[in-house]
Order: C-alpha cells, then sequence, then structure tokens
C-alpha cells in the first residue's frame, strides 16, 4: 500500500525487539514510519535501531522538551499519523491512557491525535490478569478509535506459560493493512460471518485422498479482515498450516475456527451455524468428488484399484443457498483457468448466491497459496468490479465494500 503515515509508539518491555521487524516491515513495503520511544523502550532498544529501521529519527522524551521544534512535537506527530500503533503496549502506558494522563512524549502524542489507535499489550500474565489492569483494558477498547491486537498466550521472556504474550509481528501489520484501507470503520460491527477456507480431502483410505492445492490463506484473510471490521466470524476450515491458524486472534478476539477435513463434515457444520450468519462467504475449494469406497485400513499397494470408483461430494454452497434466509447474504468464490467470468455468472445463479468472486488461478500472483490474489466481483444485480492484484487482506476487504454496497435484500 502506498505511501501511507504510520506512527508508532514502543513501550518499555522485551517484545520491544519484536516491533523493529513491523518497523522494517513498513518501511520496505513504503510506509511512512515515524517511532516515539518511552523511556523504558531505551532499555530494550535504542533509537538508533529504529531511526535505522524507519528511515527517520526517531522520538523520545529528550524531544518533547527541546525548544528547537517551534511547533510541539506531539502535535506535529499527532497530526501527521493516518493510523497509530502502540506497541509494545506496558501496563503503565495502558493505565496511563485509560485514565487519561500525559506526563511523556507518547502519550502526550495520543491525546493530540485523533487516528485509529492500535494497542498490542504484552506483559507478564499475572500483570495482565490484575484487577485493576483488566478494568483499564476494558475501558480502552470500549472506545471507537481503539483496536486491538493480542495479547495472545504461550511462552514468555519471564518464562510463564500463559496469557501476556504480543501479538506476532504478521498479525500486527494485518491489522495495519487493514486499518489504512477501512480507517477505522467498523461497518461489519453487530455480523456474524460464516466463513469456509481451504481445502477438503476426500479420503481413499487413512493416507490416499482426493484434494487439491488451496492452503486457506484467502479464507484466513476473509476471516481476519471480518474482524479487524468489528465482525464476529467463525471459520470453517479444510487442513491448514499451524501458523497459519495462529494468525488468526482466537475465540476470545472474535475469531472461532472449527477444523473439518472433508466435504461431508465442512457441509454438517457449515449447515449447522448457517442459521447464526448474517452472511456466508464460501472460499474453500472443495473437493468435487470423492472415492466411493473408503477403507478404514491401509490398501496394500497390490491391492489398490487400476480405476478409482468415485461419487460427487455434496455441492455445500448450493444446498446453502436452499437454507438460506433471505435477508441472508450467500457468496461464493469460482476458481477459473481461462475465462474467469461465464462460468462464475453460471454459478451466480445455478447455486443461489448474491455475489461471487471470479478468481482466476492461472495469472501470475493470484490464485492457491499465493499472499496475492485479483478476482472480478459479480452480483446477481448485475454489477461487476475487478479487484486489481493485491494482497489477498485487499481483496477481502474489496469483497466487503462490494457487498455493503449492495442492494438491501429485502427491497429486491
Ligand atoms: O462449482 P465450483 O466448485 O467451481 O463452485 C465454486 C463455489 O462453490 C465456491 O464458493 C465453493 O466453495 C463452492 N462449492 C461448494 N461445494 C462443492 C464445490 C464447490 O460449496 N462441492
Amino acid at each position: 500500500m502506498g505511501h501511507s503515515r504510520v506512527l508508532i509508539g514502543v513501550g518499555g518491555g522485551i517484545a520491544a525487539y519484536k516491533v523493529c521487524e513491523v518497523v522494517s516491515s513498513l518501511a520496505k513495503a513504503g510506509a511512512d514510519v515515524r517511532v516515539i520511544l518511552t523511556e523504558g523502550a531505551q532499555r530494550f532498544v535504542t533509537p538508533l535501531t529504529l531511526a535505522t529501521l524507519s528511515r527517520h529519527a526517531a522520538y523520545t522524551d529528550v524531544d518533547f522538551w527541546q525548544a528547537s521544534h517551534g511547533r510541539p512535537l506531539h502535535i506535529d506527530l499527532g497530526e501527521w499519523a493516518e493510523v497509530f500503533l502502540i506497541a509494545p503496549l506496558t501496563a503503565n502506558t495502558l493505565a496511563k491512557l485509560a485514565h487519561g494522563l500525559a506526563d511523556n512524549l507518547l502519550t502526550n502524542t495520543v491525546l493530540a491525535s485523533t487516528c485509529p489507535l492500535l494497542l498490542a499489550p504484552a506483559m507478564n500474565t499475572d500483570m495482565w490478569e490484575q484487577p485493576t489492569v483488566q478494568r483499564n483494558w476494558a475501558q480502552l477498547s470500549a472506545q471507537a478509535r481503539i483496536h486491538t491486537v493480542g495479547p495472545g498466550e504461550g511462552l514468555l521472556a519471564c518464562d510463564r506459560t500463559g496469557a501476556g504474550r504480543m501479538a506476532e509481528p504478521t498479525e500486527i501489520l494485518s491489522h495495519l493493512e487493514s486499518l489504512r484501507y477501512t480507517h477505522g470503520r467498523r461497518d461489519l460491527g453487530g455480523k456474524h460471518l460464516l466463513i469456509s477456507a481451504g481445502s477438503t480431502r476426500e479420503f481413499l483410505d487413512p493416507v490416499r485422498f482426493i484434494g487439491n492445492p488451496s492452503t486457506g490463506k484467502m479464507g484466513v484473510a476473509l476471516a481476519l479482515a471480518a474482524q479487524h471490521r468489528g465482525a464476529t466470524v467463525t471459520l470453517v476450515h479444510g487442513p491448514m498450516e499451524p501458523s497459519l491458524l495462529r494468525s488468526l486472534p482466537g475465540i476470545r478476539h472474535g475469531v472461532r475456527a472449527i477444523a473439518t477435513p472433508t466435504a461431508d463434515t465442512m457441509q454438517q457444520q457449515l449447515i449447522a451455524h448457517l442459521p447464526q450468519a448474517n452472511w456466508v462467504v464460501m472460499a474453500a475449494a472443495v473437493a468435487d468428488v470423492k472415492p466411493t469406497t473408503c477403507y478404514s485400513t491401509k490398501l496394500p499397494k497390490a491391492d489398490l484399484p487400476s480405476q478409482l470408483p468415485l461419487s460427487p461430494v455434496p455441492d455445500i454452497v448450493a444446498e446453502l443457498g436452499r437454507q438460506r434466509q433471505p435477508q441472508q447474504r450467500l457468496i461464493g468464490f469460482a476458481a477459473q483457468t481461462g475465462d474467469i467470468v461465464s462460468p462464475a455468472l453460471d454459478k451466480l445463479k445455478h447455486k443461489g448466491l448474491d455475489a461471487i468472486a471470479a478468481n482466476p488461478i492461472d495469472q501470475p500472483a493470484s490464485g492457491f497459496g499465493t499472499d496475492t490474489n485479483q478476482a472480478i466481483l459479480l452480483d446477481r444485480q448485475g454489477r461487476r468490479r475487478e479487484v486489481a492484484p493485491g494482497s489477498k487482506l485487499a481483496m477481502a476487504h474489496q469483497l466487503y465494500d462490494f457487498v455493503l454496497e449492495m442492494e438491501d435484500p429485502s427491497e429486491t
């Protein structure tokens, strides 16, 4: 994404070293980055590290008290920022923000800014679980401009395993990308999205299956984009890389993930969750066929049939199309080679969808397993919109905009 202006406040916690990677990635991607370090932060990382990575001077409280700036630095930085990240957010800075205190450059700049503010707390589990910390966190998180990422659970540098681990840099980066796209809009607030992701495996025996190369990255991007815009998400997914699953914020933060290995189990779960869903986004690449017989023990090589009898798996989205209520939105994907539009229009009509993303899988930088994608979005009102090649997260946001702009279903 272009030259967005990202302001980053670094607090005094060991996770400060991970923020160096966030700064580096943003600068490499072409963002303008400015960094503020608290006193404590400078015990863990130096202004020199962050200035070098951000390609700009990094600010400390010494700069705050200098007369030479003319205009107060916190006002300048506060007005400059398009999006503001504080990571790691310590218990101390969290308490100050909850109470509106302003005793250093970072907290003054928070009060002098109005852009979306993304908070990434990190602290020891006992500190995080203190009732005062939880109260401060609940108060802050309820504010409209505040967005939160983490903390997760895991092994902490203090050798405790529990809550308080700062969100991973990739999670922070994707949340920032969303905020730069939405400017903090929570226009999916109050909505429940049911999203399917990844491939399915149709087993012949415990070691052999029919599948496809879908990794689930598009579905995870859809889940994250929805959660960043305020939705709660149920993600029903086929086999996925554990690292990809870990990038989901977890139940507490609005995404619930349910693993389903086969088309049959995916259908069961999607139908079970359909009544609660406002929108269903069917991004999974479901295998179209399964071996007619599934053996419970491994077939010896010599017993493998030379021809495999196949049966169709349920067309899940078509079944969801039959069971849906008129006010629910149903969105499909059409992964295609060659002409992508006419088969997608056909599926839109025959599967009872509201909208479909026609997705070329034979183009560079799109399709299975890549971090980028492109599509032509189509809806049953005849609209058509191209999504230029970009990140899967950016495509997810454009798809949501497209669906939000559909006319009210009760009026059509
Ligand atoms: O017919 P095709 O598989 O190309 O349609 C793609 C769309 O249908 C996707 O949204 C996919 O998730 C869905 N689908 C399904 N059940 C199947 C096959 C595809 O829901 N058995």
